[in-house]
């Protein structure tokens, strides 16, 4: 099966997709899977890459492909210099993006208007659940609690005195559509805001003021199957050294110490089950299909949704697929049926 990888990207996640790729590829039975990776610059360009020694390549020219619309997985490479050629159809095409323009519906789109089919999350699913003021109107209004969050656009931000009336202290300031917290700020003061404002900003421009709820961080893979089914992981649970005060990118993906996933998460049953339902209930209710990772925050009393991520973090040691290898399925076997789901 012709399956096209698609990884780096423009977005502030770029690294991250990588090292998700990376794994992808890694686990790619060739036997199984004809895999033709496709490196997306930060400018957005998409060039041919290679899977050689275990890495992929990144080139920064070289040659271009693009999807023929409508042409069912026709795929055309066009040369820096030399005469356009036809590359074998693709069968499937598996974005391994995080964040804008690769999780966001928008490659998704794409794949609808190439007719080529899709590993993972559909278009709308995919644009919810990534602007986090829309997911939570959606999570709100299926009954699903989510933090208490003040949307901030840009030209238009409310007083710090308001917002700390609205939401108290310590506040985050996030900016709505990114992820692995590139942006966030944890705001205790007034004079924190200005420039957690212009953090926000840099990244996005519409922000979202939140609530610091003081809770263990528990996510669940939600994985769906040909028929529809929904296959929810055991929760794991994100445990971050004292030093870095929140999950932050530094603490995910800098310092190897910085945060230590326990799975499975130590709850107590009834607390698993309802977390595990209410993964399913938030996956249906961001109008997700295929895969999901939905992160929760747990309180002494309560159990929030934080929010849910179509593209997870994909490598070996990422949660998404250490609580499906919790719950007895191993990462080849995601891969294999997160395509399943895809020509289904
Ligand atoms: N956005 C990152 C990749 C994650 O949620 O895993
Ligand atoms: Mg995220």
């Amino acid at each position: 099966l012709r399956i096209a990888v698609l990884f780096g990207g423009r977005s502030a996640e770029h690294d991250v997709s990588v090292l998700s790729a990376t794994n992808v590829m890694h686990a790619l039975e060739p036997s199984k899977y004809d895999a033709v990776p496709v490196f997306i610059t930060r400018e957005g360009r998409w060039l041919l890459s290679s899977f050689e020694g275990g890495a992929l390549a990144k080139p920064s020219s070289g040659t271009e492909v693009c999807l023929v619309p409508g042409g069912q997985g026709r795929m055309m490479a066009i040369p820096a210099d030399g005469a356009p050629y036809e590359l074998p159809k693709v069968e499937i095409l598996f974005p391994v993006l995080h964040g804008l323009h690769g999780e966001d519906g928008a490659v998704q789109g794409l794949a609808e208007v190439a007719r080529v089919p899709l590993a993972g999350c559909g278009i709308l699913g995919s644009a919810t659940a990534l602007d986090k003021d829309i997911a939570k109107r959606l999570l709100n209004e299926a009954g699903l609690p989510s933090a208490r969050s003040v949307t901030i656009h840009q030209g238009s931000a409310p007083a710090f005195a308001e917002l700390q009336g609205a939401l108290g202290l310590p506040l985050f300031i996030k900016p709505a559509r990114q992820g692995s917290s590139v942006g966030v700020s944890k705001v205790s003061a007034e004079k924190e805001y200005e420039t957690a404002l212009a953090e926000g900003f840099k990244h996005d421009r519409k922000l979202l003021a939140e609530e610091f709820i003081r809770g263990r961080e528990i996510e669940c893979s939600v994985l769906e199957d040909t028929e529809g089914g929904l296959f929810v992981s055991r929760p794991g649970e994100i445990v971050p050294a004292e030093s870095h005060g929140f999950y932050s990118y530094d603490a995910k993906y800098i310092d190897e110490h910085g945060a230590a996933l326990k799975v499975p998460a130590e709850l107590p049953e009834e607390i698993e089950g309802s977390i595990r339902a209410m993964a399913a209930r938030a996956f249906r209710a961001v109008g997700c299909d295929g895969m999901a990772r939905v992160d929760f925050f747990v309180t002494p009393d309560r159990t929030l949704i934080n929010e849910l991520n179509t593209i997870p973090g994909f490598t070996d040691i990422s949660m998404y697929s250490k609580a499906m290898a919790a719950s007895g399925v191993g990462y080849s076997e995601i891969i294999d049926r997160l395509v399943a789901h895809g020509l289904a």
